[in-house]
């Protein structure tokens, strides 16, 4: 099996990864932060240490750092707490769904209004897009860092500060950008990102960052093992957001991810970027296929494809019955979509432990199909 779907979910991770995460179960690990007795301490220890790890990789304060499901929770999390009736948003044309389901529900019942920024034809959004957009309800942008269709990233630091010009907090998504291109210095007020792509923990893990100027209510609420004698929600962070029995095990293998990702640092981004490059270069050679997004623009590992008068989910399904393990469809992006005129692509989406072979034999795999049209 050659898994081409790193864009979904990193694979394989990191051995030391499945390691922390067997070895938290099959030792006494307690409940963390449930109790004075020691098997508690050390499950403690496990998510403290991850924590201080996440927030050294993000150079924000451990106690910013929030653990969820993925990153669509922390993104349910920043927006839902966030927002208020009569707010307008500002979007963009590469949002995924964990951004824009919530958005166009609350659109729909009336709470709040919003706007889609505007893309030049390479897909990059320029900082005046915000002026033009903004209005005195503006009261949050939210920015996707990398498209998970066409990998193409956008200049999220130019984008916040323009952002910040008129006071607007900015949630940047950053699932596809995770592990690979720094977040530091950005200065987003809310970072929403999984933790099982780039930063290769298991399924189960996401991040939000809440930065010290913006302060969402929680979404749940409930025990937190501090505080016990009050019947309300804690204030201090993370507690407030962090109701109930953390995912232990999966928090112990996104540790070892995130040192894994730190350890390699800026490799992993170069490595993944050439691997994908050499793709595109091959598939750009094969007549009927259509590769998406520009070439010439600063991207990660993920690319789009598809062969003409081929449903992408078809062609996915025969690089499936030829061992390959890539996305067909919209990839819960239907605005992307909508932008490059696409009803679906074929999406390639590498990590670290994919190789240069790999690209040459789905290449050859592309090149045998469109040969049968
Ligand atoms: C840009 C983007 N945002 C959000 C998500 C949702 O991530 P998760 O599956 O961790 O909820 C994805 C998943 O692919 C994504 O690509």
């Amino acid at each position: 099996m050659i898994y081409l779907d790193n864009a979904a979910t990193s694979w394989p991770k990191p051995p030391e990864v499945l390691r922390a995460a067997a070895g938290v179960m099959a030792q006494p690990f307690g409940n963390p932060g449930r109790g004075g007795h020691r098997a508690s301490l050390c499950a403690g220890r496990v998510v403290y240490a991850c924590r201080e790890t996440v927030a050294d990789y993000l150079k924000a304060a451990p106690e910013r750092v929030i653990f969820t499901l993925n990153c669509t929770d922390a993104v349910n999390l920043a927006l839902r707490g966030s927002l208020h009736r009569g707010d307008h948003v500002l979007v963009t044309h590469d949002a995924h769904n964990a951004v824009m389901r919530p958005l166009s529900g609350m659109e729909a019942r009336g709470e709040i209004t919003l706007s889609v920024l505007k893309a030049d034809a390479r897909g990059l959004i320029a900082p005046s897009a915000i002026d033009e957009a903004v209005t005195p309800q503006t009261a949050l942008c939210v920015l996707t860092h990398a498209s998970n269709v066409t990998g193409i990233v956008q200049d999220a630091g130019a984008l916040i500060a323009a952002a910040h010009r008129y006071g607007i907090p900015v949630l940047l998504d950053a699932a596809q950008t995770a592990g690979t291109v720094p977040l530091s210095g950005l200065n987003a007020d809310l970072l929403a990102m999984p933790g099982h792509k780039g930063l290769m923990g298991p399924m189960g893990t996401g991040i939000l960052y809440v930065g010290e100027h913006v302060e969402p209510r929680p979404l749940r609420e409930g025990g937190t093992g501090s505080l016990s004698e009050s019947v309300h929600q804690p204030s201090m962070l993370p507690d407030r957001y962090e109701s109930g029995t953390l995912q232990l095990p999966a928090l112990a293998g996104l540790l070892q991810g995130v040192r894994f990702v730190r350890a390699h640092d800026a490799q992993i981004h170069a490595y993944e970027c050439e691997l994908i490059d050499a793709l595109r270069a091959q598939l750009e050679e094969i007549p009927g296929v259509t590769v998406y997004g520009a070439k010439d623009a600063p991207h990660v590992g993920v690319l789009s494809f598809n062969l003409a008068g081929r449903e992408s989910a078809e062609v996915a399904d025969a690089l499936d019955v030829r061992g390959f393990c890539l996305r067909g469809g919209l990839h819960c992006a239907p605005c992307m979509h909508h932008y490059l005129g696409t009803q679906g692509t074929v999406r390639a989406s590498v990590g670290p432990y994919s190789t240069l072979r790999e690209i040459d034999q789905l290449a050859d795999a592309v090149r045998s199909l469109a040969s049968k049209m």
